[in-house]
């Protein structure tokens, strides 16, 4: 066998991949998934197996480290992860700063960027105990700071963390407490959050991820790294799809132009107009986390009797794409964001925070990756080659 940097420069040839449709940029030994046949597995475990008997932080210790933790070295991660949710002071003022109208993915990003300024212990790659440092400490601030992107968004006070509770409940606790009464974290809320954030852990070379591992090919700290991976999963092809699905679904009941006609405009490809929630780069059967999302909406919705019509709406929308030539020919399914959105909202997330649930759910998944890049002697600086398409050369003309 040869590695294609030799072939490149034996050959001179060079592959051009708009998209990187089918070129492989790095092994992994993290996610395996069968997009002909809708299987999902982390670290060879079934995602349905991970959603039914795990737990969040249980599924982030297997997907980083490779194995499933004891008891003992689970709970000793989770007191860990509790001990580090406060934020520097200095810190939690910086949120001031900034407008309240911010997207809160903005918000989050620009969070997670100045853990480096703050933490400046943390920040070296190469140092075993600095990345579990860091690790640790991103694991337990992120939710702290997606919640304070949230009440800022809504004029609230920050919450300071309760270490007492869960990863989850804690996060539940910050966005939906106040300070002037106490607040108990509803259970049906808690374990459909926690089987959400856990079906979002990993989902190997998606566009976020693949983001974390270029800025972190560098060399740059796992802060610099996974704030990459958050912008990357702000858009609305990928991540941001969460919340452009509701407001697809919104737009539609306000419109009153009823399901199918928006189908039809979809399917004439009427500028900016997509079935949001719809297709997926390497899933052409049902995404398997879409289909564990659909059971977990009704279920959720009943349990905390809330009807919503936009439940109706979306199951109206995937029957009649399911069984359209368009979508069948082009073989697209809901992907894992066709459901969750009605979810968060009966839970009370407002649309702009869908996506920093995603983030939430995925850092386990980001740092798993950048770990396993930098563990591995054989890594290279992500660098891709182009096709050069404009002028070769002409002379400058005021010389
Ligand atoms: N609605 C309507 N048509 C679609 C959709 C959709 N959601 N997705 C793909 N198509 C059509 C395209 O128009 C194209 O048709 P054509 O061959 O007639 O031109 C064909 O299907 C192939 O589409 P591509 O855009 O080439 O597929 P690609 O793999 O590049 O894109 C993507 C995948 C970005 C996810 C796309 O399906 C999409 O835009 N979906 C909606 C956004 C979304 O839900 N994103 C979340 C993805 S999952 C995640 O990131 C968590």
């Amino acid at each position: 066998s040869i590695d294609i940097a030799t072939l490149t420069k034996q050959t001179g040839f060079t592959t051009f991949d708009s998209g990187f449709v089918n070129t492989a940029a790095t092994k992994s030994a993290i996610t395996y998934i069968d997009g002909e046949h809708g299987i999902l597995r982390y670290r060879g475990y079934p995602i349905e197996q991970i959603a039914q008997n795990s737990s969040f932080l249980e599924t982030a210790w297997l997907l980083i480290y490779g194995e499933l933790p004891s008891e003992s070295e689970l709970s000793a991660f989770d007191n860990r992860i509790r001990r580090h949710t406060l934020l520097h002071e200095d810190l939690r003022r910086f949120f001031d700063a900034l407008p309240h109208n911010a997207h809160p993915m903005s918000v989050l990003s620009a969070g997670v960027s100045a853990l480096s300024t703050y933490y400046q212990d943390s920040l070296n790659p190469k140092d075993p105990e600095q990345v579990e440092l860091s690790m640790i400490r991103l694991l337990a601030k992120l939710p702290v700071m997606a919640a304070y992107a949230h009440k800022k968004s809504i004029g609230h006070a920050f919450l300071y963390p309760d270490n007492s509770l869960s990863f989850v409940d804690n996060f539940i606790k910050l966005n939906f407490g106040t300070l002037a009464e106490p607040y108990l974290v509803n259970p049906v809320v808690s374990k459909a959050l926690e089987r959400l954030l856990m079906l979002h852990e990993d989902h190997e070379q998606n566009a976020s991820t693949s983001a974390v591992r270029l800025v972190g090919s560098t060399e740059a700290n796992l802060f610099a790294s996974v704030s990459g991976g958050i912008n990357a999963l702000s858009g609305p092809l990928h991540g941001g799809a969460n919340e452009a699905v509701l407001t697809m679904l919104s737009d539609i009941k306000a419109s009153g132009e009823g399901v199918q006609k928006y189908v039809e405009r979809v399917k004439n490809k009427e500028a900016g107009v997509r079935l949001m929630g719809f297709g997926h780069r390497v899933y052409k059967n049902y995404d398997p986390r879409a289909k564990l999302v659909k059971e977990s909406a009704d279920a959720v919705l009943e349990a905390l009797g809330v009807k919503d019509d936009l439940l109706d709406i979306a199951k109206e929308l995937e029957f009649i794409a399911l069984n359209d030539d368009y979508f069948k020919e082009r073989k697209l399914y809901p992907n894992v964001d066709f459901y969750t959105g009605v979810i968060y909202k009966a839970m009370g997330f407002p649309p702009r925070m869908f996506t920093v649930l995603f983030a939430i759910g995925r850092l386990p998944g980001w740092i798993a990756h950048w770990r396993e890049m930098n563990l591995d002697p054989t890594t290279k600086i992500g660098r891709p080659q182009q096709l050069y398409t404009g002028a070769i050369a002409r002379d400058y003309p005021r010389a």
